[in-house]
């Protein structure tokens, strides 16, 4: 499998951080709480810096397609209780909770199904999702940087998508209940907590 971030992961984070501060971390640590014990399963996570300030109480799995990113993360998260695995997620253990940051932009919308369907198997019947994700530009800046961002990743990252996904239909068909939701950058971000109806 070719390593669409392998050019990108040395400088990904200080790029983000960049165009837009802390609002991308903020989002991804907003629905973190009371993990201690929980087992988490973060997919495309990337290089797992955002995680790195709490990662001693971080247990479960960490599924990256990016073998760049993955060196990283288990670099960055060394004294967490994670374990790393390179490829597409199988299930095969139970989780807690499930993180999925910055990632479902990335993935056609038949990949987002089949990567729920999966993630379904593996989680305990209170499980919930954690999405942080971009959502409709709010202004004419961000609908502009929204255009430049996907145009940038189709060419550095061979991204598939010239939109961004409905996450919000696309996880109601498959019978996930909105619990909780909060806006960063006036709503372009959003992180939600989803559990199963
Ligand atoms: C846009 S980057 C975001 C990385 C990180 N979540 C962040 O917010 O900094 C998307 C990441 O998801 C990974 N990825 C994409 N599809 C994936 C999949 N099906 N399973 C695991 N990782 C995936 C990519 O390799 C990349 O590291």
């Amino acid at each position: 499998m070719k390593d669409q971030y392998s050019l990108l992961a040395p400088f990904y984070n200080r790029l983000t951080k960049l165009v837009f501060g802390e609002d991308l971390t903020l989002a991804k640590r907003h629905f973190v709480e009371n993990i201690e014990g929980r087992k988490v399963l973060i997919i495309g996570g990337g290089d797992g810096l955002a995680y790195q300030s709490f990662q001693n109480h971080l247990s479960g799995e960490y599924w990256e397609i990016s073998r760049a990113m993955l060196q990283k993360a288990e670099v960055n998260l060394e004294e967490s209780g994670l374990s790393f695995h390179l490829g597409f997620f199988q299930a095969e253990k139970e989780f807690d909770e499930v993180w999925l940051h910055f990632v479902l932009d990335t993935m056609l919308d038949e990949e987002i199904e089949s990567l729920l369907r999966e993630i379904r198997k593996s989680l305990k019947p209170q499980g919930t999702i954690h999405l942080a994700d971009f959502f409709s530009p709010q202004n004419f800046f961000q609908r502009i940087k929204q255009g430049s961002m996907i145009g940038f990743f189709r060419i550095a990252a061979n991204h598939k998508r010239k939109n961004l996904p409905d996450y919000e239909a696309i996880l109601e068909n498959q019978n996930w209940v909105k619990m909780a939701e909060k806006d960063f950058l006036e709503g372009w971000v959003k992180a939600q907590k989803w559990s199963l109806k």
